[in-house]
């Protein structure tokens, strides 16, 4: 009786009871797809396009329905209550216009740190909070999924997305995403797990090939997508535009069935990229169900593939039952429209501390944190006074403001020298006139490094009490870095460090360089001239502020390097098969000839080309890591230790797991990166015990496969890795 009454009332519901037009809810998905024509079904499967007026427009995903500036929307059916979602990017932060024609208000978003300053946290739940907020942002403005997070490889140090990603390490980049989609997800906000897979340059990107050994995509390329999948359960995916090993991402069922959906459980929908991929009855028939931002052109040839039987009826219902049960779960389906003012101050405070504790301090000869004498400041580089908050492209967010690291250094109370000031502003005001007008897609063009004479130079030693030479890298999507006056320093940048820590160092005064960088850059060449190095990535909006609350010791840098900075770009392993405008590696195919040889994992077999390893980061204070124990369970690893702050000052201690079998190929990592964890806040003396549990067959290696090679009788070396000490032990397993 209950049932019979339930689905009455259902059927009254959704008006099927009377003959009438079912009304979609978020149980009758199949009477829905029972009662939808197949011309429905087909406008489901593809997103409106891009809608905008504006031919001129340059943004590649940007709609006007519903809200401006988002992404695009997919296709409402109002004769059966089906809504459009509105999706938007991006991984640091809504991407949407700031002001509409129509109204005076504006819609600014918060712009975050981007995914290589939260892997460099190391901090998941500080990565899930501030995945919280973006999806709080995303609520109030009506997005119903966010284009994020992206979490590709860091294969190769000049992949021009590599802001957007997290990690060179496969569990480090998964947990971050997976942090990032709970986050997000929290708020009744999709997420769409991007760029599945192996988009791992911009170079050609939409045709390009990855050619790869399957043991390594499964093992190093597919893993942080795996790892997200299976803890955060994303609503989406979102695939690439490149081939692997010769099928397009989006056309590919391998990826997206075989992998994506029985290996791993995926349960959600797959999406292209924006005009991703080729083949339109490929991509529905390999598991791609949403093509975005959708087009004419892809309708016709779906409808077509319908009537000549290329395309079954089965594969229509089975992509639009799954953006169904998007549909369903979204807050607009439910009834709520954001209320477009989400708290951008409080949003703002949190991306300042998750800037702060991005922040990775690779040297420190006594000259951090200020001491309480440091009041007068010379800032030196121009972007001190012109802070790259974010990447280009779509990962870019439209925000309200951008505090620079002297408006910073001026918030804290610190005086910056103001001849400097003054002329690093006409400079750049004038310089930027001259510059042509950023193309979105197009590297943006770089104010030359101001010249400064050495009496200049001379007159600041004198008069200031130290100095901070920042050095500014920005890249973005559609094309990769390069190596002159990017991935190396320019000569006026070299000249510049060089002459100031001459005159300072002679007045008696210390120098530090702050790296505000997209990415990796070389250090070997100028490391020993400054007293200290930071690198404070691409931080966000409040990024000026973070760095001074770190530089004046109000927070002790706590983060570690997300990726490994090499001694130079050629002691990169896959820097032979990585498309550079001056080589000659294909752009129709990348061979992964380096196979796991991927960062670290080359790395540790030679350390003489490192310049600062993965992991690697220096404190204000000092830690202790004792009472180790590893204890394999029945079918897990528990490892614990005791982390102690025994130095002077408040700080986190990050600390690392890393396992490998001791029967090994030589052509196998020396460790790998299993867990990691990190402390609260320690107050000198105070101490946290830190656990590691995780099951054996995250040990476990695949096969070409995708299977698991069984573990290793012969034993795991296990290394638990602090700030100052690493510590060895080997375990058996029965
Ligand atoms: C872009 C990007 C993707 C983004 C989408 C919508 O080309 O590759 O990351 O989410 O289009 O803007």
């Amino acid at each position: 009786m209950k049932y019979t009454i339930c689905f009455l009332t259902g059927c009254l519901l959704s008006g099927s009871a009377f003959g009438q037009t079912p009304r979609l809810m978020a149980d009758n998905i199949s009477e829905i797809i029972a009662a939808m024509t197949v011309g429905e079904k087909v406008s489901l499967l593809s997103g409106t396009g891009r809608t905008d007026p504006d031919e001129g427009q340059t943004v590649v995903g940007a709609t006007t329905d519903i809200v401006p500036g988002a992404a695009g929307t997919t296709r409402a059916i109002e004769r059966l209550g089906i809504p459009a979602i509105v999706v938007a990017d991006g991984p640091a932060g809504v991407r949407i216009d700031a002001h509409r024609k129509d109204s005076p208000k504006s819609y600014y978003c918060t712009r975050f740190p981007v995914a290589t300053a939260l892997a460099a946290t190391w901090n998941t739940s500080l990565t899930e909070e501030v995945g919280g907020v973006m999806g709080e942002e995303a609520r109030s403005y009506g997005i119903d999924l966010l284009l994020a997070p992206a979490t590709n490889i860091m294969r190769n140090p000049l992949c021009g997305r590599n802001f957007e990603y997290y990690s060179e390490d496969p569990v480090l980049a998964g947990k971050m995403a997976a942090a990032a989609i709970r986050g997000i997800q929290s708020c009744g906000v999709g997420t769409s797990l991007k760029h599945f897979a192996l988009n791992n340059q911009e170079t050609a990107r939409a045709k390009n090939n990855a050619c790869v050994a399957p043991a390594v995509m499964h093992n190093l390329y597919l893993r942080p997508f795996e790892i997200a999948v299976r803890e955060a359960r994303p609503w989406s995916v979102m695939t690439a535009y490149n081939r692997v090993n010769g099928t397009p991402a989006s056309e590919n069922p391998l990826l997206l069935d075989t992998v994506l959906r029985q290996k791993w459980g995926f349960r959600g929908m797959v999406m292209t990229d924006w005009y991703g991929g080729q083949n339109p009855v490929a991509q529905m028939t390999a598991g791609n169900d949403l093509l975005m931002p959708g087009s004419d052109r892809q309708r016709e040839t779906l409808l077509a593939a319908i009537r000549s039987g290329e395309l079954s009826m089965k594969t229509v219902d089975r992509n639009v039952r799954n953006i169904l049960e998007l549909v369903v779960k979204t807050n607009r389906f439910k009834g709520e429209c954001g209320d477009d003012s989400p708290d951008l101050e409080a949003h703002a405070a949190v991306s300042r501390r998750a800037a702060a504790e991005a922040i990775v301090l690779l040297k420190n000869d006594g000259v951090l944190p200020f001491s309480g004498s440091v009041r007068r400041i010379a800032a030196f580089g121009n972007t001190s006074y012109d802070l790259i908050a974010g990447g280009t492209g779509s990962g870019e967010v439209n925000c309200a403001y951008t505090v620079s690291l002297t408006e910073g250094l001026t918030n804290a109370g610190y005086a910056v020298d103001s001849l400097l000031t003054g002329k690093y502003a006409s400079y750049l005001a004038a310089q930027k006139q001259l510059l042509p007008a950023p193309q979105w897609s197009q590297p943006q063009p770089q104010v030359i490094e101001m010249p400064l004479s050495d009496d200049e130079i001379e007159r600041a030693s004198a008069t200031t009490d130290l100095a901070v030479i920042t050095i500014g890298r920005s890249s973005g999507e559609f094309f990769d870095r390069g190596l002159d006056n990017d991935f190396y320093l320019s000569e006026a940048e070299q000249s510049l460090i060089s002459r100031v820590c001459t005159r300072f160092h002679a007045a008696g005064k210390q120098v530090i360089v702050l790296l505000n960088v997209c990415g990796v850059v070389e250090t070997a060449s100028w490391r020993d001239a400054p007293d200290a190095i930071l690198v404070s990535w691409l931080g966000g909006q409040e990024g000026g502020n973070a760095i001074a609350d770190v530089l004046s010791g109000a927070v002790t840098p706590s983060g570690r390097l997300p990726m490994t900075f090499p001694m130079d770009y050629a002691d990169v392993p896959s820097s032979e098969n990585f498309p550079l405008p001056d080589n000659t590696a294909s752009r129709d195919e990348t061979r992964y000839e380096e196979g796991m040889m991927v960062g670290y994992r080359y790395f540790d077999k030679h350390p003489e080309q490192v310049a600062y390893p993965f992991g690697y980061g220096l404190s204000y204070t000092e830690f202790s890591c004792e009472d180790i124990s590893v204890e394999p369970a029945a079918d897990s690893l528990c490892v614990s230790c005791r982390i102690t702050n025994t130095g002077r000052m408040p700080g986190k201690e990050v600390v690392q797991l890393y396992i490998a079998p001791t029967a090994r190929a030589a052509d196998q990592p020396d460790k790998e990166l299993k867990a990691f964890a990190k402390t609260r806040t320690l107050a000198p003396g105070e101490g946290e015990t830190l656990h590691f549990t995780f099951p054996f067959r995250y040990l476990a290696r695949y096969d070409d496969t995708g299977i698991p090679i069984p573990i290793s009788s012969e034993g795991y070396s296990i290394y638990v890795k602090g700030t100052a000490e690493t510590y060895k032990t080997v375990v058996k397993f029965d």
